[in-house]
């Protein structure tokens, strides 16, 4: 055994932009690479957890050890993370989860003679908000964290998220500076946790990042056993 104070600990990581499908060659996403979800994945394998990396990424390198399970649309992470939580213990959704999806995916590549198409969205499911509502049914997770990528507001944003999806803690991201958030390989976090305490770290790298957030949810396991 490998062991680390997360030997035992059933961790399920999300990364990556979802990618939402509206022909058979085109799809709607976003600017997130999985980089940061991906450096948190090897912080908890570091420290003894089995991760399940749930992705929409390819090409960048495996965290050796974790268990890989691949998806593109938000339904279909909604679906692997909603099974991989009935017995986990702590679910990290670094993923970026697009909000809207095209309405409807054309069965054929849509031709530009036909003139540029409207497109209609229609909403995506809240993948923590389903998480919230199966973990009162079952009890797992027993920790869930979330990221918050903002560009304004960043705390008060991100407060109210952690608020309305029951997290245990949430990533304020601030993503309106060149040097963190989407794609690079620095971040600027602060954490807060459900009891209200913040902390801001400074500029660091995602591995730095990804060791604090695990670091901290060490402790809250810890706090859980001993109450
Ligand atoms: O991947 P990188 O290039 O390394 O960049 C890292 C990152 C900026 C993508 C990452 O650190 C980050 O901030 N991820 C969350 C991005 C995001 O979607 O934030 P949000 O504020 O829209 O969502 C809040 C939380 O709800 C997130 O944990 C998200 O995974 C989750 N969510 C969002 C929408 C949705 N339909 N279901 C969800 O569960």
């Amino acid at each position: 055994s490998r062991g680390g104070p997360l030997q035992g600990r059933k961790v399920v990581v999300t990364a990556g932009g979802t990618r939402e499908p509206l022909d058979p060659v085109r799809y709607l996403t976003n600017r997130s690479s999985g980089k940061q979800g991906y450096a948190v994945a090897q912080a908890a394998l570091d420290r003894g957890a089995d991760v399940v990396l749930i992705t929409t990424v390819d090409g960048l390198p495996w965290p050796s050890g974790a268990r890989r399970v691949a998806v593109a649309t938000a339904q279909e992470m909604l679906e692997a993370v909603l099974a991989e939580c009935q017995n986990a213990d702590v679910l990290i959704m670094a993923a970026a989860v697009a909000d809207f999806r095209p309405a409807t995916a054309a069965g054929q590549k849509i031709k530009k003679e036909g003139g540029a198409p409207t497109l209609t969205l229609a909403a995506n499911p809240d993948i923590l908000l389903e998480v919230a509502r199966q973990r009162q049914r079952l009890g797992h997770p027993q920790v869930v964290v979330g990221f918050a990528a903002e560009t304004e507001n960043l705390l008060q944003n991100a407060q109210a998220k952690l608020a309305r999806k029951s997290l245990t803690l949430m990533v304020a991201n601030d993503v309106s500076a060149t040097d963190a958030g989407f794609a690079v390989d620095t971040n600027r976090v602060t954490l807060i946790s459900a009891g209200g305490a913040f902390e801001t770290l400074p500029l660091m790298s995602k591995v730095e990042v990804a060791e604090k957030i695990v670091d901290r949810i060490v402790e809250i396991l810890a706090g859980t056993e001993e109450e």
